[in-house]
């Protein structure tokens, strides 16, 4: 079973020196590794100064690495849909240029990335895939994006072929409307259900985890909290965070003495906030960190002689717990403030938005009979109370 790391974190902080780092150690022990970027604004290139393109590249022994050119595959995929989409806007009154701008969701180029990423794991032949994503904001409207998807299937084309299995042996258009060809639907359905494949893929905690990947500094760890809050929310699991670039003692230049007292003092809060999940400390070396025996001294800082495909921590996911009166249901959502929080329930589903991040949990079975009979923010995660009436002829 291939194992998945994603290294994700705020722009800058070494998201992919690290996942680089641990790619190359993986390999070294002889695991079939490969690693990827899905940020479009590629560098892993440049930390195994070797080149990449779209297709995987072998960088060292049992290792291989790619830069995925995910408009190319967005244009292969999506093009009928898109295609569709412009012709329905533009009979809106929407403008062409307009139309082709407001179809392209942000993200969806990633998207396809990650559709790949999924064919490469089943494909069996690699132990370990280690995914460099882009800077957070964009790897969380990524994690959004099979909801947004979602909406537009509903919402727009599941509409359209109702109407256009009555219309289209006639005409291509209804009223004026334009009516999408099969070939419309067929790339959605199969969007979808490789949407869902690796959505799965990735909220399978045994198999994949995200690793956040930090600085010592305030800012950033700011971010930090809310990219926890925000996985959380959608059901995916950090199971250690790299704090990388801390001073080390080594260094005694008084000029940078307040410095490392900072940094002593910020690893002391992450670690204190992130607790119990591992926090991995990585020194800043004294160099950039170019090629493979560069990645390895960084990869042996982090992970010492620790097992770097392990997974580190087994995050709390969301359960569902039977009580007396009904059920609750437990959403993890660390760091989450209660004024950041909205809830609430449209028939089988609960909407729940944290800071702007918005999720749609289909509610388990069980609960869809039950109504919720109150919420609240406890120990970094949200309880739903589901009040469900006791079968007829129970006492
Ligand atoms: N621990 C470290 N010690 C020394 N240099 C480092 C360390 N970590 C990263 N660097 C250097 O910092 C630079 C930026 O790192 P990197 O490209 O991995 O960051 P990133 O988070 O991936 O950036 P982006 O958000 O642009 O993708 C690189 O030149 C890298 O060699
Ligand atoms: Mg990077």
């Amino acid at each position: 079973m291939t194992r998945i790391l994603l290294f994700t974190g705020k722009g800058g902080v070494g998201k992919t020196t690290v996942a680089a780092a641990t790619a190359a150690r993986a390999a070294a022990r002889g695991l079939r590794v490969l690693v990827t970027s899905t940020d479009p604004a590629h560098s892993l290139s440049d930390a195994f100064d070797v080149p990449l393109g779209d297709g995987p590249t072998q960088v060292a022994a049992h290792l291989e690495a790619q830069q995925i050119d995910a408009q190319a595959r967005l244009e292969r995929h999506w093009k009928e849909v898109r295609d569709y989409l412009v012709e329905l806007l533009a009979w809106g009154g929407v403008g062409e240029l307009q139309a082709e701008e407001l179809v392209l969701l942000p993200g969806l180029d990633e998207l396809f990335a990650l559709i790949d990423l999924h064919r490469q794991v089943e494909g069996g032949a690699y132990d370990l895939v280690v995914v460099d994503c882009a800077p957070t904001a964009e790897t969380l409207r990524l994690l959004a994006l099979p909801d947004a998807l979602r909406w537009y299937v509903d919402r727009i084309l599941a509409p359209g072929r109702r109407v256009a299995r009555v219309i289209r042996p006639v005409t291509s258009r209804v009223g004026g409307i334009p009516v999408p060809q099969d070939e419309v639907f067929g790339a959605v359905e199969r969007i979808h259900g490789e949407l869902a494949a690796v959505h799965s893929l990735l909220q399978d905690a045994g198999r994949a985890s995200v690793r956040l990947v930090v600085n010592p500094e305030r800012m950033v760890i700011a971010e930090a909290l809310r990219t926890a809050t925000s996985l959380a929310l959608f059901g995916y699991a950090i199971d250690a965070v790299v704090v990388n670039r801390v001073l080390p003692d080594t260094v005694t230049d008084p000029y940078l003495a307040r410095w490392q007292e900072r940094h002593a003092e910020h690893l002391a809060t992450i670690r204190a906030s992130f607790e119990p999940t591992p926090v991995l400390p990585a020194p800043l070396l004294d160099d950039e960190i170019v090629g493979e025996a560069g990645l390895l001294r960084l990869g042996q800082h982090v992970y010492g002689d620790g097992d770097e495909t392990a997974v580190l921590h087994d995050a709390e996911r969301l359960s569902v717990e039977r009580t007396a009166d009904g059920y609750v249901l437990r959403l993890p959502l660390p760091f989450a403030a209660k004024d950041d929080l909205d809830l609430y329930r449209r028939g089988d589903e609960l909407h729940v938005k944290v800071g702007g991040v918005k999720r749609t949990v289909p509610l388990p079975a069980a609960l869809r009979r039950g109504d919720v009979a109150g919420a609240r923010l406890v120990d970094g995660a949200l309880q739903v109370r589901f009040a469900v009436p006791a079968p007829a002829g129970a006492s």
